[in-house]
This record gives C-alpha cells, sequence and structure tokens, in this order.
C-alpha cells in the first residue's frame, strides 16, 4: 500500500518518493493500477503454461515483404482496432467513452486524464480520481531548468517535432526507472518505477511542448505558469497562448484523448515498445517513438492534409463543387501523390476518431461555417469515390487526419508544422500505458526472426 505511515491519509506516495494531494477515499491510478496488476500476471502465467505452443495464425509472403500488415505477433491490452468497427479501449467505442469518461468542470469533451486512466487500468474513473490525476499532473508538470535552456538554444527552423524527441529523450536525466536499475531493484518492481516516469513525463509535455511552440512561431512571448487547478488540457491551451478560447481547448481534450491509442502494432507505439524492450526507460523510449510519429505516412499526414486542402482551396477559389474537388482528386494521384488524410494501414471504414471530430464541428456554427472545415466535408464525401476508382488503396475513406489540423487552423492555430507535436503530447497516453505493462507483465526483449530475399524463396520452394 503506497500511503505510507509518515504521511498524513490525504498524502500518496509514488515509488521516487513524491508526494501528492488527493481526496479522502479517491485512489490513485497507481493504486487502482496495483489492484488489476496481479490478474493480469495471472492470466498471462496461465496463457503461457497452458497454451504456449497453440497457433494464432499463419505467416504469409506478403506479411513478411507487406511490413508485418495482420501479423498478430504483439501483446497490447488497452486497445483493439477493428477494421471495419474501428478502435475500442478496453472494449469501450469513442461513443461509450463520450458517455463515461468525465470531462472538465466546464466542458463535456473526455478529459485526457480520463482516457489514460482508463488504458492503464481498464476502468472508468471517477471525476474525483480525475481530478485527483490532473492535480498530480499538473504538480510535476514544470520542465527542469536545463530543459528549458536546451529548447531554447535549438534552432527555430528545427522541426518541431525533432525539437520535442531531443526534449523528451533529455527529460531522462531524472529517470526513476534508470536510477532504480542502477541501484539495483527485482524485476517485480520495475513496473512501479516506469509508472513514476510515465507520469513524470505526460506532465511536462504540455510545458515542454509549450516551449517549442512560443520559441518557433510566438518569439519573445513569455510563458504562464503552470495553474495547479487546470487539467492537463487546460495547461497545454493556455500555455500555447489560446487558454482564453474554450472551444479549442475542448478540442485539443478530445483530439488528445482520442488519438492517445490505436492498438500496438501502429509505427509509434510499436516503436516506443521496441525500444521499451531493451529496458530503455520510457524518455527514451518514447523520444524514439516521437521520430517515428514525425513520418509523413504517420503523424506527419495531418499537417500534409492541411497543406494539401489549403492549395486545393487557393486553386478552386470561393465557388466550391463536388466537380472542382473531384478534378484536384484526380490531379493529385495523377501526380503520384498520395491523398492525405485518406487510407489506412488497418482500418477499411471511415475512420470513427474522423466522425467524432466532425460531429464536434457540427455542434459549433463558427467551425459548420468555416471555409476550410466545408472544403473538408465536402471532400470526404467525394474522395471516397474518387479513391474506389483509382482502386489502389485498400481504404478509400477519411482517417482521422483528414479533419484534425483544420479545426485548428480554424481556431487561429495556424503553424501546421507543429500539428504532429500535439499528435505526440496525445500519443504518449497509450505507449506509456503499454511500457507500464510490459514491465508489470515482465514482457520480454522483443526479438523478431528477419529472412533475405533468398531465405524466402527457399521455404516457398520447399513449400
Ligand atoms: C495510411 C497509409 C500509409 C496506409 O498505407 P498502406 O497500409 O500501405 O495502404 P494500402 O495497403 O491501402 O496501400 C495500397 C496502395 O494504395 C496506395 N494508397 C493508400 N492510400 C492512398 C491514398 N490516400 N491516396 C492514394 N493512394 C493511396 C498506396 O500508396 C499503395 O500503393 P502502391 O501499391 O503503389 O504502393 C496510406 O493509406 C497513406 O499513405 N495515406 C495517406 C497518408 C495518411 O493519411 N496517413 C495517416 C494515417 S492515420
Amino acid at each position: 500500500m503506497l500511503v505510507c505511515a509518515g504521511l498524513s491519509k490525504n498524502f500518496a506516495k509514488s515509488a521516487s518518493g513524491f508526494a501528492t494531494k488527493r481526496f479522502a477515499s479517491t485512489k490513485t491510478l497507481r493504486e487502482a493500477l496495483q489492484e488489476v496488476i496481479p490478474a493480469k500476471q495471472e492470466q498471462l502465467k496461465k496463457l503461457k503454461a497452458e497454451h504456449s505452443q497453440a497457433i494464432v495464425g499463419d505467416v504469409k509472403v506478403e506479411n513478411i515483404i507487406g511490413g508485418m500488415r495482420g501479423l498478430k505477433g504483439m501483446l497490447w491490452d488497452a486497445s483493439v482496432l477493428d477494421p471495419i468497427e474501428g478502435i475500442r479501449f478496453h472494449g469501450l467505442t469513442i461513443p461509450d467513452c463520450q458517455k463515461v469518461l468525465p470531462a472538465a468542470p466546464d466542458g463535456k469533451e473526455i478529459l485526457p486524464e480520463s482516457m489514460l486512466w482508463l488504458l492503464m487500468t481498464g476502468k472508468v474513473p471517477t471525476p474525483e480520481e480525475t481530478r485527483q490525476l490532473s492535480r498530480e499532473l499538473a504538480e510535476k508538470g514544470e520542465l527542469p531548468k536545463f530543459v528549458e535552456q536546451l529548447i531554447d538554444s535549438l534552432p527555430q527552423t528545427l522541426h518541431p517535432m525533432t525539437q520535442l524527441g531531443i526534449g523528451v529523450s533529455a527529460l531522462n536525466h531524472d529517470s526513476a526507472f534508470q536510477a532504480a536499475y542502477e541501484r539495483g531493484i527485482k524485476k517485480s518492481e520495475y513496473w512501479t518505477y516506469t509508472l513514476d516516469d510515465c507520469i513524470n513525463l505526460i506532465s511536462r509535455l504540455p510545458a515542454l511542448a509549450a516551449r517549442i511552440y512560443r520559441n518557433v512561431y510566438k518569439s519573445g512571448s513569455e510563458m504562464p505558469a503552470i495553474d495547479k487547478n487546470l487539467d492537463l488540457v487546460g495547461n497545454y491551451s493556455q500555455l500555447l497562448g489560446y487558454g482564453h478560447n474554450k472551444s479549442l481547448t475542448e478540442y485539443l481534450r478530445l483530439y488528445i484523448a482520442l488519438h492517445g491509442d490505436h492498438e500496438g502494432g501502429n509505427a509509434s507505439a510499436h516503436t516506443a515498445h521496441l525500444v521499451g524492450s531493451t529496458l530503455s526507460d520510457p524518455y527514451l523510449s518514447y523520444s524514439a517513438a516521437l521520430y517515428a510519429l514525425a513520418g509523413p505516412l504517420h503523424g506527419l499526414a495531418n499537417q500534409e492534409v492541411l497543406r494539401w486542402q489549403l492549395a486545393m482551396q487557393k486553386e478552386i477559389g470561393s465557388d466550391i463543387t463536388h466537380g472542382k474537388i473531384k478534378d484536384y482528386l484526380w490531379k493529385t494521384l495523377k501526380g503520384g501523390q498520395v491523398v492525405p488524410g485518406y487510407g489506412h494501414g488497418v482500418l477499411r471504414n471511415p475512420d470513427p476518431r474522423f466522425i467524432a471530430l466532425q460531429e464536434f464541428c457540427n455542434t459549433l456554427p463558427e467551425l459548420r461555417e468555416s471555409p476550410i472545415i466545408r472544403l473538408v466535408n465536402m471532400t470526404s464525401e467525394i474522395a471516397p469515390e474518387v479513391l474506389k476508382e483509382h482502386g489502389k488503396t485498400k481504404n478509400p475513406y477519411p482517417n482521422v487526419d483528414a479533419t484534425s489540423g483544420c479545426v485548428l487552423y480554424h481556431y487561429g492555430l495556424t503553424e501546421f508544422k507543429y500539428y504532429t507535436v500535439i499528435f505526440g503530447v496525445s500519443r504518449a497516453l497509450g505507449a506509456l500505458t503499454q511500457l507500464v505493462w510490459a514491465r508489470a507483465l515482465g514482457l520480454p526483449l522483443e526479438r523478431p526472426k528477419s529472412l533475405s530475399i533468398d531465405a524466402i524463396e527457399k521455404i516457398v520452394k520447399s513449400s
């Protein structure tokens, strides 16, 4: 039990000794996790003991040369992605989450800390538990001075994602896991120090990401202090300079909660898992994940979508018609480019995250009437038909990035090179959850077998 004798009952203590104020009779995230870990450990132990040799699928040549698409080869509990239905977080669909996960006192969108709680524990937190977690994150949210100086020393021309990765890896200076590992701890204790690091990292991401934003785009502006009474995104929005815009703050909460996890095989989550499996600490593991997220086929797509939609807007002018959009789509495809915001490695239907963000837009008149959002909507009505006719992509429907950046743009956050950083703040929720669980379950070093073309041919001939 982590409420220790020397502290008042209203404080909970982390593995590295940080005491956080708590609401009476409310569980901390650590305590909630502690309750669920033993059953999962038992479940995995039993599976291993009784079914280690059971077959769960075939490996086809197309899996090996096709980026391991569809290959069932990873353990990931927090979310499952169905090609048709989309994502479920511990069994809950996005509309379920919107119904049951606590929102901010002045809002109605999912608070990312309530999503974090769900991902970590598989349980829906109470509003008090969520508030307590918000408080803990805000209390731990300041950046160490040397990280501020490091970020301030970077050239403004360095891509914000590169800066984010640098900042996150430098935060490992204070890694509780690394220090404990060097000291010598039992394997069964790994998860608790990993949790410390993950919470610290998540808490510091808003200050880090906002500092990068201000350095690159708002040079000389003064960043406010973290408000201990605000939630994670309330603070992030304020630090960015958009705290006055309640609609944007709410949008950011929804966006960050929904982007938190998307199964384990996507490039960023998988990278965090792979690097973490070497027992690299969560800061190093997540900085590696951020560089996977920075690729145009993954997290950079939201920036690409906006660039592409703005170019379309410029070419079409104000008289937008489906016909003109169709022509522009064909021009993109005939130019040998992909249509950004469409297609997916797993999904074969419109992305429910796209639908949720569209619904958010539909509730607000200013978004319904926004030229860029109208263009996104009209594009989503025509693009699937064009992509089907083009005949290449397995999924002609919009993914979440088809709309995500355009809402930010509408609200004046127009620096689209920054958008993937917001995604990076979000994806930490799922990737870091899995790092905690990988340590709790004692998952081993990841090491798939690779084959040469000759070796594959030999296997094919002999079978
Ligand atoms: C997401 C994405 C990388 C998935 O890639 P994937 O799993 O290889 O997709 P598919 O299996 O459907 O690809 C089959 C073919 O269709 C093409 N294709 C896929 N999506 C396409 C799109 N949006 N526009 C045009 N062509 C597309 C692929 O380039 C590939 O062509 P190739 O055989 O010449 O290499 C891909 O759909 C894409 O590039 N989309 C645009 C970028 C984007 O929105 N990324 C964000 C993802 S959340």
